[in-house]
């Protein structure tokens, strides 16, 4: 049986005369007296049927008034001009009069509208009937959009003579911070595999094999706590290139984000992307990933408060923390001391700090729970550096460093927001670049690698590094920013396997675990590694940001909720304990809950 002759985005004028067939959902009905109007849906459009008793015959028009909304249908039927020419339909300047009509299949009642352009469904059911949430516009649109960016950047790799490589999903971990999934062997009983994190260690030993050039749409499967912009299972485009510096890497990479961004957005951009070191993006914008969009810098303010009456600032001071602050424009108004006391308990909340102190410009002068502990020397002072004008509220921290940060970068971010400061409109890419090599974990009490461990450490940086400092070696790394979402990063690799090593050793890996671990790895740079270096980007979350959507999830077509769950096949679920004994494992869970 042909099932159609064209598609539903297809007819025009030119056509009126012909006899097609079609085939589609039902996406609207309408009756007026006798006669039946349905928008058919495809992939590519709709296109408007008629049934009526002089064409269809009366038979017909009779089964018509029982059709059911997103019921598939085939029918046969001729072109004619439309009446009332519909503007909005790529199809609306004809209709297609019904003379054969099959209904392939019934539609039950449905859980949610397909055609509503209600954008607060429940984020549950659509989950749970994703398939049919595909048949709506906004998802078939951001699917299509995904198809189109991966085929753009295969083109510009396939260009720059990248050669695309993939790489196991049952593998060793490779440290990116997170925890692994693991998948137990049958035919090695008791021992795991991982699922990458990345595919770091493969595309570098691949450029240790010769390739040169390597890139992958990767899949990557990360254990860590989910949020908007994250996924366990998520997909990155994974680059690696050898014999390049870091500039003429970084502007390969610029040209093909350039080339997707306008090929997505049909928005050129054309400036080089600013960098900014990562020293600098945590000064000003507390956070490494700065939405450059709009001002609300920090400042630090801890020389006038040095001195001042007020334990928390002075006390902050003598152990070595800052009082940084920020100014919210005009926001005197909006700030009553609810919406203060809000600000206050998410810094406190998400990021530890032990309170915020606020200082308010009004029509009378400065007005502030703190002003009794400071002179007017010093609150003028305050509202000179941070160039504040009536009306604007000076939000201030006082903290360990990173708690400061942390808590204003968020805050920032929560005024550009609360305050419409953000122009919804621009796109602002940056690098951000030099991030340190290591970070020190409080909880754990350890040293870990800020990026990952293969990062290369920057010349000048070599000799302190050599000599024992931890604290401030600079690596050449890149991160690529997108209005405030780190899309993509990378780095130049260490190629030298002494200096790996000693990596290694500085993260508390003993020279035994160091074996365990990557043994494998740091033999084969003992023949003949070449410089390289290369990037990742998150294609979901980078093409979230280029669609403005609020989700990760609404850009990938099968997701997980944020408890790591999919609502459509109930993964992950109990399985038999015969399917466990066969694998050597033995569920605790349950124990631990009877
Ligand atoms: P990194 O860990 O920075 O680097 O990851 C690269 C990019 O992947 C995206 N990303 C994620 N997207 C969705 N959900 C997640 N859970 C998630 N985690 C990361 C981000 C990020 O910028 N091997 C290195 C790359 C390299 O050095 O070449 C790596 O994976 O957009």
């Amino acid at each position: 049986m042909i099932y159609r002759t064209h598609n539903l985005g297809e007819l025009r004028l030119s056509d009126v005369g012909t006899l097609v067939t079609l085939s589609g959902w039902i996406d609207t009905l309408r009756e007026h007296k006798e006669v039946t109007f349905v928008d058919l849906r495809d992939r590519e459009g709709k296109t408007q049927i008629v049934f009526i008793p002089e064409v269809s015959g009366n038979e017909l028009v009779k089964i018509s008034k029982k059709l059911k909304q997103e019921s598939v249908l085939r029918i046969v039927g001729e072109v004619i001009e439309r009446h009332s020419k519909n503007p909005n339909m790529s199809t609306g300047e004809i209709e297609v009069l019904v003379k054969e009509l099959k209904i392939l299949n019934d539609c039950d009642v449905l859980p949610f509208q397909i055609s509503s352009i209600d954008t607060n469904l429940n984020e549950n059911v659509r989950l749970t009937y994703r398939y049919l949430d595909i048949r709506r516009n906004r998802m078939l649109n951001n699917l299509k959009m995904r198809h189109k960016m991966l085929m753009v950047i295969r083109n510009y790799m396939d260009k720059e003579g990248f050669l695309d490589i993939d790489t196991p999903l049952l593998t060793k971990s490779t440290p990116e911070g997170a925890r692994d999934f693991l998948v137990p062997s049958r035919t090695n009983p008791g021992n795991f595999f991982a699922l990458p994190q990345s595919p770091q260690l493969f595309k570098q030993l691949l450029m240790i094999s010769g390739i040169e050039k390597y890139y992958q749409i990767a899949k990557c499967f990360r254990d860590e706590d989910l949020r908007a912009d994250r996924q366990p299972e998520f997909t990155q485009l994974d680059i690696e290139m050898s014999f390049v510096d870091q500039n003429q890497l970084m502007d390969t990479i610029e040209g093909l984000a350039k080339k997707v961004f306008s090929e997505i957005t049909e928005e050129e951009v054309d400036y080089k992307f600013p960098r900014m070191k990562y020293s600098e993006a945590m000064e000003r914008f507390g956070s490494d990933k700065p939405d450059t969009r709009f001002g609300v810098e920090l400042k630090d303010i801890s020389d006038i408060v040095k001195n001042s009456n007020f334990k928390a600032f002075t006390s902050t001071i003598e152990n070595n923390g800052v009082v940084k602050a920020i100014v919210a424009p005009g926001a005197i108004d909006k700030f009553s001391r609810k919406v203060l006391g809000e600000y206050e308990e998410h810094a406190k909340t998400y990021f530890g700090a032990k309170g915020m102190a606020y200082i308010k410009i009004t029509e009378n002068g400065i007005e502030s729970p703190i002003s009794k502990f400071l002179t007017e020397d010093q609150l003028n002072e305050i509202v000179n550096k941070m160039e504040a004008k009536k009306n604007d509220v000076i939000l201030i921290i006082a903290d360990k460093i990173k708690i400061v940060y942390g808590a204003l970068g968020a805050l920032r971010l929560k005024i550009g927001n609360d305050l419409n400061l953000i122009d919804n409109n621009k796109f602002n890419f940056l690098w951000v670049v030099d991030f340190p090599m290591f970070s020190y974990d409080e909880e754990e009490k350890r040293y870990k690698a800020e990026h990952h461990p293969f990062t290369s450490i920057k010349e000048e940086d070599m000799e302190n590094f050599l000599a024992g400092e931890t604290e401030k070696i600079r690596t050449n790394t890149y991160d690529m920013v997108l209005n405030g979402f780190e899309i993509g990063g990378g780095s130049i690799r260490i190629f030298n396997p002494e200096i790996q090593r000693k990596v290694f050793d500085r993260l508390g890996l003993s020279p035994e675990e160091t074996k365990i671990k990557f043994g494998f790895f740091l033999d084969a740079f003992k023949y003949g590694a070449p410089p390289h270096g290369g990037l990742a980007f998150g294609i979901d979350r980078w093409l979230m940001v280029m669609l403005k959507e609020a989700s990760i999830r609404d850009v990938i077509p099968f997701p997980k909720t944020n408890k790591g769950q999919c609502l459509m096949t109930e993964a992950p679920n109990l399985v038999d304990d015969d399917q466990l004994k066969e694998l050597y494992l033995e569920s605790t869970y349950k124990n631990l809950n009877n």
